[in-house]
């Protein structure tokens, strides 16, 4: 079958050495959060009270306002409008990011299942994306049915960039590096945006708090394995194919980010948000530059610790408005 090979070096010798340790480490690690899926897991119709008192959704409930320090809600625009009027924006917007986040998930599932296909006997990823996909079946329903008990007309994607999307889970034919991109480019800015609204200090509904709970707890998960893939794929992909997968990375986090935490056009146009006000809190606001960027911020370190961010693909990151230099001691951030 083969030729000669050579004898090993000690340099060879020793790099293989490495690569049965982190090789076993992976695996330890996959088998662990297969273990973990078992151990803990939810089920929407069964772990969730739906039909408590008190989860029901009342679409004009005070505990839906947005926040003050909100960019929206700290708007006069938004304050100058109804108690109940506010509360009603408010709602639409976490049930239009919940929508959003199931349509993800769906092109998501579809695509480990691709990815699993293909996956050989014995393969230890292919047990955690099955557990993966079936946890991400109990968050579509979830969210689906606090979608339908806000009983609002909740729309997802705008239409183009849904038809556009359903390449996504033929993605892991292609290059399973890339399809993980996607995954963190999707998972990351959610858990951002449900980690800070739990750690706000407000009163929040306890529907929408079980349901970010459960969420957030499921999704650590999910967001390990794809960076544990990543950190053990990448570094071992040949140089041409890591510098491609390195200029297109930046693209697909900086389109994802901003799908994820755009604010929902059909909200604008039920409640005639003036053009004037979308701009000045969504387009114009520095702080909401900021939230992009900061959103992708642990998938941007995770690029820079596997080699995919160089000169040139420095520059794609910048383009796509996600880079922030990493933040070295002593000095201050340079843009
Ligand atoms: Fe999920
Ligand atoms: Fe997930």
């Amino acid at each position: 079958m083969h030729a000669m090979t050579d004898a090993p070096s000690s340099t060879t010798a020793r790099e293989r050495d490495e690569q049965v340790a982190s090789g076993s480490a992976y695996r330890a690690v996959i088998e662990r959060l297969s273990k973990a899926s078992v151990d803990k897991h939810w089920e929407p119709y069964r772990d969730i009270p739906w039909d408590d008192p008190e989860f029901l959704v009342d679409p004009e409930d005070p505990r839906w306002e947005l926040p003050e320090v909100d960019r929206l809600g700290g708007h006069p625009w938004y304050r100058g409008r109804s108690p109940e009027e506010r509360a009603r924006i408010g709602l639409w917007r976490v049930a239009t990011a919940m929508k959003i986040g199931l349509q993800f998930e769906n092109l998501l599932k579809r695509g480990l299942l691709n990815y699993a296909y293909r996956l050989p006997n014995g393969s230890p990823e292919f047990r955690y994306v099955y557990h993966e996909t079936i946890e991400e079946g109990h968050h579509g329903m979830m969210f689906q049915e606090f979608v339908n008990r806000t009983g609002m007309p909740i729309r997802g994607m705008p239409g183009p960039l849904s038809m556009i999307a359903q390449v996504a889970p033929w993605i892991p034919l292609i290059s399973t590096e890339l399809f993980f991109i996607f995954v963190l480019g999707g998972e990351d800015p959610i858990d951002h945006v449900q980690r800070r609204v739990l750690k706000d200090g407000r009163a929040h509904h306890p529907l929408e708090e079980t349901i970010m709970r459960i969420h957030i707890a499921e999704e650590a998960r999910h967001i390990s394995f794809a960076r544990h893939y990543l950190r053990n794929r990448v570094p071992r992909m040949p140089a041409h194919r890591r510098l491609l997968l390195g200029l297109v990375s930046p693209v697909v986090l900086g389109v994802m980010a901003r799908i994820m935490l755009a604010p929902p056009g059909a909200m604008i146009r039920r409640f005639r948000i003036p053009a004037s006000v979308v701009a000045e809190v969504y387009l114009r606001d520095p702080g909401a530059r900021r939230n992009i960027r900061d959103s992708v911020a642990r998938t941007r370190e995770l690029c820079a610790e596997i080699g995919l961010i160089n000169a040139v693909t420095r520059r794609v990151w910048r383009i796509m408005g996600i880079w922030e230099a990493p933040r070295a001691a002593g000095r201050p951030a340079p843009r």
